[in-house]
């Protein structure tokens, strides 16, 4: 009698097991957005696990997500961690190709790179802080001298030295910039930066996307409004919102290295005040057009 009853348990708990999990399943050519309003929900065989895949072929991108078998993805990188792993295994270049797997339920669904599902449980705020939230008359101030001070380098220089830091400090970032045909491993100078117009190109509209907040630093509405527009964007583009915790730092550093200004002024603290007030409107509004579908 024991003995059966513990068979019955154990078979219980052994179609438990068996169940495996749930993973947004689709192939399409477009934005994270076709695959997300086009895919669906499926339920893998145990051992299996989630993927995402990004194919780059001309202008054509073909996203693919679904189950993988997880000894496959092992040789991928097995991926559940919240932050984008520098390990993902991206191919840059013409035949631009990267993947990742994950472990837990629904892990590929929202973003391009792979987390856990409980990272990217939507916590929608439908009210972005607003532009003045802890920015003092005198921090605009420093923000907006600090800015046309660098505004006067040029905006392709600019934008250059943040993509420049960002590339190089942060190179797990590369894999976001599809486009820009990076490699992924080596370190870049500056002039080879130049060399690439798409990257000269993307340095302007970094360059610009920032002065274009200064220049609503003092109209909270638009600011909002263009801190959703850049978050809508950004989504579209399958960005997760944890890439916006890398540009802070690089930004700052870009500012204090090159207006040479040392660690505790406060115009670096009025910047840093501000990229959080940036960051949260652009995460929050990340997530609400991912929530949205
Ligand atoms: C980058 O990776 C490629 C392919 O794995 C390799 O051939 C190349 O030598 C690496 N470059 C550097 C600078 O590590
Ligand atoms: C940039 O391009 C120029 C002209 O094609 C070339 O002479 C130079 O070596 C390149 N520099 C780098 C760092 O790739
Ligand atoms: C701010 O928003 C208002 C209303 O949408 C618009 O009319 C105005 O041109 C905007 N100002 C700037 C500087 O963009």
């Amino acid at each position: 009698m024991k003995i059966i009853c513990g068979l019955i348990l154990f078979s219980t708990f052994a179609i438990i097991f068996v169940s495996g999990l749930n993973c947004w399943t689709c192939n399409v050519l477009g934005g994270n957005n076709v695959c997300r309003r086009s895919g669906g929900l499926r339920t893998c065989f145990n051992n299996q696990v989630c993927y995402n895949e990004v194919r780059r072929r001309g202008n054509t991108i073909n996203i693919r997500k679904g189950c993988k078998n997880s000894g496959v993805c092992e040789n991928h990188i097995m991926q559940s961690m919240s932050t984008p792993n520098p390990n993902n295994q991206c191919v840059n270049g013409p035949n631009y190709f990267c993947s990742c797997c994950c472990g837990n339920s629904v892990c590929n669904s929202n973003w391009l790179t792979c987390v856990t599902a409980g990272s990217v449980a939507p916590t929608v705020s439908t009210t972005v802080p607003p532009a003045d939230e802890g920015l003092k008359r005198s921090d605009i101030i420093n923000i907006q001298d600090s800015w046309n001070t660098l505004k006067g380098f040029g905006y392709e220089t600019v934008g250059m030295l943040v993509l420049h830091r960002l590339f190089n400090d942060a190179p797990q970032t590369r894999y976001l910039f599809s486009q820009l045909s990076l490699s992924s491993n080596e370190s870049f100078t500056l002039e080879q930066m130049r060399n690439n117009s798409r990257v000269v190109y993307h340095a302007n509209r970094v360059a610009r996307a920032v002065g274009r907040l200064v220049d609503l630093i003092e109209l909270p509405t638009n600011f909002t409004d263009h801190l959703v527009w850049l978050g809508q964007r950004h989504a579209y583009h399958g960005v997760a919102p944890v890439n916006f915790d890398y540009m802070g730092p690089v930004l700052l550093e870009t500012i204090k290295v090159n207006l040479e200004l040392p660690s505790d002024s406060p115009t670096l603290s009025a910047w840093a005040k501000a990229y959080g007030v940036i960051k949260n409107g652009i995460k929050d509004a990340i997530i609400a057009t991912y929530a949205e579908g």
